[in-house]
């Protein structure tokens, strides 16, 4: 009963102090997560939040042509690799959270390589999702292995999204790259390249195609994978057996942000345990990096998935991330199928 009370009065207390202005959210994350934290934070402290959705490749190129002018005063969510890269040309604010030791070291070590500019809020292993349906229909095997991938069977029926937008796309082919070296990992894209279908925009899209039976295989965070299950669609995931990489999503303040002090506040709030636990309430699986962040059965294990010591610095470095996504398009997506 006293718990209640002082928890009430707490909240109360942050109501009133905070019970002003706005922030501005670009939040690259699904949309359900999006919409609870800002209806959440809006309706407990009282600041009008304005968010905005976007893909990790979409937000960077967003907060570039915002540089002089900024209108956004933070970037929650998308992989990790733009957020270093952000914070190497200087768009995000140095920013030592007190949270910090509360963190993951991965998440630590993510806000120590951009120098303090972002910081790891969720980790995601790459795998693949794949419909069960649709591979029983055709008698195909579900993919196990990056070789998988491909198979004749499996023809027209591959997804991935474009890295130029999509921050999933880009950390599967730095991934590749890790693992087989720069030349076999675009040999690898290219045979890749006749297997699939689109290149979709949004990293999330080639798993919720799967799941409404418009492709049979996906290359996708395995977290993505399970928000579909869930929901009843008949998909499964696998993690490549060669190895795989992992994101870590971040979140960064924008340098010269016009609402500093709301955005910071929001930022500490979005580290808590508290407001972690609403990515699980919105059915994402993403593992939190606050250590006190309650973890869910339905949560990828790390210790289940062969990952590779992926180099996040160097793939998040501006000049490699933007070699590699030219290098892309001009090799890959330019050929025919
Ligand atoms: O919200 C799902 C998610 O897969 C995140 O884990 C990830 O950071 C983000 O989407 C990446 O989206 P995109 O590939 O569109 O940049």
């Amino acid at each position: 009963m006293k718990k209640t009370i002082l928890l009430a009065a707490t909240l109360a207390a942050s109501m009133g102090a905070a019970a002003q202005g706005q922030v501005n959210i670009i939040c690259s994350v699904q949309a359900d997560w999006c919409n609870m934290m800002a209806t959440v934070y809006s309706r407990t402290t009282g600041t009008k939040v304005n968010m905005s959705m976007k893909g990790s490749g979409e937000a960077l190129a967003q907060l570039i042509a915002e540089k002089d002018n900024p209108k956004t005063d933070i970037w929650f969510g998308g992989t990790g690799d733009p957020h270093l890269q952000a914070a190497e040309q200087g768009l995000t604010l140095e920013y030592k959270s007190p949270l910090l030791p509360q963190l993951y070291p991965w998440a630590r070590k993510q806000a120590e390589d951009a120098k303090y500019r972002t910081v790891g809020v969720y980790l995601g292993p790459v795998g693949f999702g794949f419909n069960t349906e649709l591979l029983a229909r055709k008698k195909a095997q579900a993919p196990k292995s990056w070789a998988d991938l491909l198979k004749p069977e499996y023809k027209g029926e591959v997804q991935m999204a474009n890295p130029a937008s999509s921050g999933t796309a880009y950390t599967v082919i730095a991934t590749l790259v890790q693992i087989m070296g720069e030349d076999k990992a675009f040999d690898y894209l290219k045979s890749l390249h006749k297997n699939i279908s689109t290149y979709t925009r949004s990293g999330t899209a080639p798993i919720k195609a799967a799941a409404r039976g418009e492709t049979m295989v996906s290359i996708s965070f395995v977290h993505d994978v399970t928000t579909e299950a869930i929901q009843g669609f008949p998909v499964g995931s696998a993690t490549p057996s060669e190895g795989t990489g992992a994101e870590i999503g971040s979140m960064s303040i924008v340098k010269g942000a016009r609402n500093m002090e709301v955005a910071k506040k929001f930022y500490e709030w979005a580290l808590t345990p508290g407001a972690q636990q609403f990515g699980v309430a919105a059915k994402q699986f993403q593992l939190p990096s606050n250590s006190a962040t309650a973890i869910d059965p339905r949560m990828p294990d790390p210790k289940k998935i062969k990952l590779i010591n992926y180099d996040y610095a160097k793939y998040g470095a501006s000049a490699e991330r933007r070699r590699l996504i030219a290098k892309w398009e001009k090799e890959i997506n330019s050929l025919p199928r």
